[in-house]
């Protein structure tokens, strides 16, 4: 339906419609979804390791399975970030049922136009060139001693600090650990 609007508007030419069709265009996740298997969520909490007080960001977070995890197991808190409308509905509902609403952010946006200095824990399972995008601003953005962990997909040259074979669907995958040790020391 907003596409047809879109597309009248459009023909109907001018800035106005031009402007109409840009805000009605659908953002295109970077990365499709693909959840995180729970035996792994259960391992990634003590591989991290995942503690009271932490603050974890999910950046694409799906169902929310992570963060909600950390709420609930570790007394953790969270933010969830996802681009597509429907797994924020997912995930809000999610942790209403889990009784972990009150300890989680639900953020219905681009990953790369998120805030995330308040994380002290970076949870990624995304696809390896998005990794790399986004390395600058993890190194940018974190402050020093904050937690990075990636499910299947390595940082390319950042070396990690820790790896963990795990029983992915498909096989055999990797968790990757590296720690910020950002050189502004904030
Ligand atoms: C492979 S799934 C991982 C889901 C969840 N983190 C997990 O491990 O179960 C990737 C998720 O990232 C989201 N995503 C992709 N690109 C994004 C972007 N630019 N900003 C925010 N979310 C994004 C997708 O909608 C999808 O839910």
């Amino acid at each position: 339906m907003l596409v047809a609007l879109a597309l009248c508007a459009l023909a109907a030419g001018g800035d106005a419609g031009r402007a109409f069709a840009q805000a009605a265009a659908p953002r295109v996740p970077d990365v499709p979804y693909d959840p995180t298997p729970h035996n792994v969520v259960a391992q990634m909490l003590h591989f991290a390791p995942v503690r009271n007080g932490d603050v974890v960001f999910d950046l694409g977070c799906g169902d929310g399975r992570i963060v909600i995890a950390a709420a609930k197991e570790k007394g953790a808190r969270g933010v969830c970030v996802d681009i597509d409308p429907e797994r924020m509905r997912e995930a809000r509902a999610n942790a209403a049922a889990a009784g972990v609403l009150d300890r989680i952010r639900f953020l219905d946006q681009d990953l790369f136009a998120t805030d995330i200095g308040e994380a002290t824990l970076v949870v990624l399972f995304l696809w390896p060139e998005v990794n790399l995008k986004l390395r600058p601003k993890l190194w940018r953005e974190l402050r020093r001693g904050t937690r990075v962990v990636s499910y299947v997909h390595h940082m390319g040259d950042w070396k990690p600090q820790r790896t963990m074979t795990v029983q992915g669907r498909l096989g055999e995958r990797q968790l990757y650990l590296w720690t910020i040790a950002s050189p502004q020391g904030k």
